[in-house]
């Protein structure tokens, strides 16, 4: 479709939220109202806004102001509403059946021309299925698990790395005044980027993430260590995806009818009750959780944000739909959204990141 056909653009957050997606919002809205006069719809709680009544409405300049530091999103998000897998309970039983066809006619119903999707992988996967069907969409890459390998970073993530830094930070004094061990266990996923760069900025002395599978031993070795050294506190950062060599992760639960059924956590607590059996020290473990997720958006998210928002905007304008905008530092590009979601952007071994770590002391249990 040609940019001058678009006289209306629906606009959808879904997945997990992250800060910086209201700050997407608004800058999509200004740049569409400013830039090409469109007109601009929210769409509510992801992709089930078109396929349930009553969840489009207007996007004025007036919705969108004082929104640029709020977390969440104020469209609200669902991870539970693939329109290709819909899924519900019939006799207590969860069966799925295809529902593309409502979102179609409700896009026509509600003269969408373009859509702009904000999401992680499974919700750009949607967004390049539609896009198949015929449907003008671009995407917008977000999670705070940072593990898109098409843009240099996501949105979020950064956030989301300050927030488990300040909580590090304090978690740190009070394992020093009671010398014990503190296990902190981070967020993202499959990704070990969070654990990383928190544990780094926080001075951690051992990060595990699930791309350095760990040994129990070289943990336990590194704390005693520490101790006949005089130094009676370690902290260690677990991401929640990290697993033992010749392990598996830690499952907190399989939930059926999520379009992500396995839900990480609890590798924090068993850490710190085999490093108190095991070497006799007291450890203590905190799950940051979706602390992570919530909160006003760091300055470099909120730039960030508005530089894809706008970019979102430009690809319509210019009519490159089934293309996600990215970050090709120094500047906003876009990629098709076929390739955008194939890949996880995990943490090489051997970055220079990782380097520097273990060159001043950090353990990463391999
Ligand atoms: O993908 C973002 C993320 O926060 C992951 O880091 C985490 O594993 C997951 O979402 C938690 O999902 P939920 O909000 O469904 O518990």
């Amino acid at each position: 479709m040609a940019s001058t056909s678009v006289h209306k653009i629906g606009i959808l957050t879904g997945g997990g939220d992250c800060p910086g997606l209201n700050a997407v919002i608004r800058a999509a809205v200004k740049a569409a109202i400013l830039q090409y006069g469109w007109k601009v719809v929210g769409i509510e709680d992801g992709f089930e806004g078109l396929l349930l009544p009553g969840k489009v409405r207007p996007l004025l300049f007036d919705h969108v102001k004082d929104i640029l530091d709020r977390g969440g999103t104020i469209l609200g998000s669902s991870n539970r509403a693939n329109p290709f897998e819909y899924k519900f309970k019939v006799d207590g039983k969860i069966v799925s059946e295809d529902r593309s066809p409502i979102l179609l006619d409700n896009l026509k119903h509600n003269e969408i021309d373009a859509l702009i999707v904000i999401g992680g992988d499974g919700t750009l996967s949607i967004a390049y299925k539609l896009y198949t069907l015929g449907v003008n969409v671009v995407g917008v890459p977000k999670t705070i698990d940072n593990d898109l390998a098409s843009t240099d970073i996501t949105f979020g993530f950064d956030t989301a790395v300050n927030t488990a830094t300040w909580a590090i930070d304090k978690i740190r004094t009070t394992g020093e005044s009671h010398h014990r061990v503190m296990v902190v266990e981070v967020m993202g996923r499959y990704a070990g980027w969070i654990a990383l760069q928190a544990g780094i900025a926080s001075g951690a002395d051992i990060i595990l993430i699930p791309e350095i599978p760990f040994r129990f031993e070289r943990i336990c070795h590194v704390i005693r260590e520490r101790v006949s050294t005089g130094r009676h506190h370690s902290i260690i950062v677990v991401a929640e995806g990290a697993k033992p060599e010749g392990g598996d992760m830690v499952v907190k639960k399989i939930v059926d009818d999520s379009a992500d059924p396995i839900r990480l956590g609890g590798i924090g607590e068993v850490l710190a009750n085999k490093i108190q059996s095991e070497l006799g020290i007291e450890s203590r473990s905190t799950v940051l959780g979706h602390v992570q997720r919530g909160g006003s958006p760091s300055a470099f998210d909120r730039i960030l944000s508005t530089r894809l928002g706008v970019g979102a905007v430009r690809l319509i304008g210019e009519g490159k739909f089934g293309r996600m905008v990215c970050l090709r530092t120094p500047r906003i590009d876009s990629v098709p959204l076929e390739d955008a979601v194939k890949q996880l952007k995990k943490v090489s071994p051997d970055i220079d990141m990782v380097q520097a770590a273990r060159a001043i002391g950090v353990c990463f249990g391999d």
